[in-house]
């Protein structure tokens, strides 16, 4: 039986096709075209994808094209048209607090940070209307706190105060109402002064310590909600990551110390530029 099968292996190795070396090749570079093309196929499904989540909207006049879902400001962005906005920052769950990005969604009021993009919006923004109401929310926010521009350490990196450059803010129509606040000094990289902070909550949500705690936080209600830092906290952060509280923060409330006036009034973002501009000149 053992000899049997022997032979009878040799047998058929001997009658299985002999591929000859120029077939082989043949073969791989075949295989090869075959993976390209499923590649290609891949990407163009992936593609179809892609652009089956893209929709149309006209944001003042002009036609564009984002991702459906995203917040209005940030596809209006995308496509050069600045909104203005204090509260929100890309990425962060919105607060949808300032209400300063207001824009008209298919003819109503809606905040543009947590307002999701769908096809076919029609979106007014740029117009006398609502940057009227931008500047009048700019004068209240001067008012309710104690800001004083030529002393602020954030004057010419404050969007505050940018915008109301942006929206020819002269003399709020509003009595000041001058409200006592207190400061905050004795952390030891943090200086937090509650007299500028206009509530955007952006700290909360955005700074937290080593372990995941907040450092910031909103405190009583109404007239006297108030932000509060955790001097505990506070006193572990990195110098980057207070470094990052100051940047975040659109005002001059929370500052770091020992870093004052480092960069020369004259010399500051909004000195030299507009606030909006880099999104602006994207479409120039
Ligand atoms: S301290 Fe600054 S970042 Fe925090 S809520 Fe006030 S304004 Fe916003
Ligand atoms: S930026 Fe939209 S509500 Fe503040």
């Amino acid at each position: 039986m053992g000899l049997f099968s022997n032979l009878f292996g040799k047998k058929m190795k001997s009658l299985e096709p002999q591929v000859p070396q120029a077939d082989k090749v043949v073969e791989a570079k075949v295989q090869e075209k075959v993976s390209e093309v499923k590649q290609e196929v891949k990407n163009d499904i992936q593609k179809e994808t892609n652009m089956s989540n893209k929709v149309k909207f006209v944001i003042d006049g002009k036609e564009c094209t984002a991702e459906k879902g995203q917040y209005i400001v940030d596809a209006a962005a995308e496509n050069g048209v600045y909104i203005p906005t204090l509260c929100h920052m890309k990425g962060l769950i919105p607060a949808g607090s300032c209400r300063i990005c207001t824009c008209k969604v298919n003819g109503r009021n809606m905040a543009a940070c947590t307002t999701p993009l769908e096809d076919g919006m029609k979106i007014e923004n740029n117009i006398p209307e609502l940057n009227e109401l931008r500047k009048t929310i700019v004068e209240v926010l001067f008012v309710e706190g104690n800001h004083f521009c030529p002393a602020c350490e954030k004057s010419g990196n404050c969007e505050l105060q940018a915008l109301g450059y942006r929206y020819l803010m002269m003399v709020p129509r509003f009595p000041y109402t001058f409200p006592k606040k207190e400061v905050v000094a004795d952390t030891p990289k943090i200086y937090l002064d509650r007299n500028r902070c206009i509530m955007c909550k952006k700290c909360v949500r955005l700074i937290k310590s080593n372990d995941g705690k907040n450092v910031f936080a909103f405190h009583g209600r109404g007239a006297h909600l108030q932000i509060n830092i955790d001097r505990k906290l506070a006193a572990t952060l990195s110098d980057a990551k207070a470094q990052e509280a100051m940047d975040i923060c659109p005002v001059g409330a929370i500052l770091r110390k020992e870093k004052g006036f480092d960069e020369a009034i004259g010399t500051r973002k909004y000195d030299k530029l507009p606030i909006g501009s880099d999104i602006e000149k994207i479409s120039n």
